[in-house]
């Protein structure tokens, strides 16, 4: 990876106070990037903007708050960011998580769905029209692996007929790559990009809400896994590559061209994911 020079540069990173996100922005920070972070947790906010401060000698451009099992959240994020009157080149939607029960968003959606997948969904619809204005701008969609062991199922996207967390979190990942398809469909010739990616299998607050079986599993397996650093540099590369300029569509692991699945790739169930989704947050 290059390094590359980013001042001047607005980047919005969702879910930026943990892991992948807190380095990611971070590292955009020490880049020379104007980053405002997405948190929910205003103590948690700020001690992400401290350590970054800490760590880069700079501060954070802004932190913003909003809880993304709410929409009404996800519009006043939106409506922030535009507010703070400045161009904003990079969004970077990484929040994300998996419950190993099921709950539902403020909005009576099922959790994962909503904050994995209809969150960044209205996040992005809202300020696609912002970043079109910034000229070259970058979309990077933190999905997952985990997306290659989910079908999707139209007729129960709210899990009510059964729910299996992991099943549920594979399904909200593939939503992440068909939304990066049809996005990147929509943005052509905007000079706005769309790339989703596989950070890894990272080392970070991931699965912190889980219980039983998987509690075990995640603590096992900790020491086997990737850094949060090395589970953000993807995000850096999609966000500030030059490589990638231009580059849309695609899926990166590695900080390379991967491949999905054959369901990450059907254009007809992301344009049919995107209506619904569409009159999902309209309602
Ligand atoms: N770790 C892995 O192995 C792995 C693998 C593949 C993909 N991913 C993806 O990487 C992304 C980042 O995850 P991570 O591993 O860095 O986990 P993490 O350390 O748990 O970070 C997740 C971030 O998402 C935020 N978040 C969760 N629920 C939220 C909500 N309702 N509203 C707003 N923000 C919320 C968290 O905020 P709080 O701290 O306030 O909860 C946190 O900032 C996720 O999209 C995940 O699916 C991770």
């Amino acid at each position: 990876m290059n390094h590359v020079d980013m001042s001047g540069k607005v980047c919005l990173v969702t879910g930026a106070n943990s892991g992948i996100g807190l380095v990611t922005a971070r590292e955009l920070v020490r880049l020379g990037a104007d980053v405002i972070l997405s948190c929910r947790d205003e103590r948690k906010g700020d001690a992400a903007r401290a350590g970054i401060r800490q760590a880069t000698g700079r501060d954070v451009a802004a932190i913003l708050y909003a809880d993304f099992a709410s929409l009404d959240d996800v519009r006043r994020l939106a409506a922030e960011v535009q507010g703070i009157g400045r161009p904003l080149h990079v969004l970077v939607n990484n929040a994300g998580l998996m419950l190993t029960e099921r709950r539902t968003t403020r909005e009576g959606f099922e959790y994962t769905f909503g904050v994995n997948h209809l969150a960044p969904f209205l996040l992005t619809e809202l300020l696609r029209e912002h970043l079109r204005k910034s000229g070259e701008a970058r979309i990077v969609n933190v999905a997952s692996r985990a997306h290659k062991r989910a079908q999707l199922d139209f007729d129960d996207l709210q899990s009510e007929r059964s729910f299996d967390g992991w099943t549920v979190y594979c399904r909200s990942k593939l939503c992440n790559v068909l939304f990066n398809l049809e996005l990147a469909r929509r943005l052509e010739g905007t000079g706005v990009t769309a790339n989703s990616l596989h950070p890894g299998v990272v080392a970070t607050g991931f699965g912190r809400e889980s219980t039983g079986l998987w509690k075990t599993i995640l603590a096992i397996g900790r020491p086997f896994m990737t850094s949060p650093e090395g589970g953000a540099r993807t995000s850096i590369f999609l966000a500030s590559d030059p490589s990638v300029r231009g580059v849309s569509g695609k899926y990166f692991a590695t900080c390379r061209p991967a491949t999905p699945s054959k369901a990450g790739q059907s254009r007809s169930d992301a344009a049919r994911l995107w209506e619904i989704s569409e009159r999902l947050v309209a309602a």
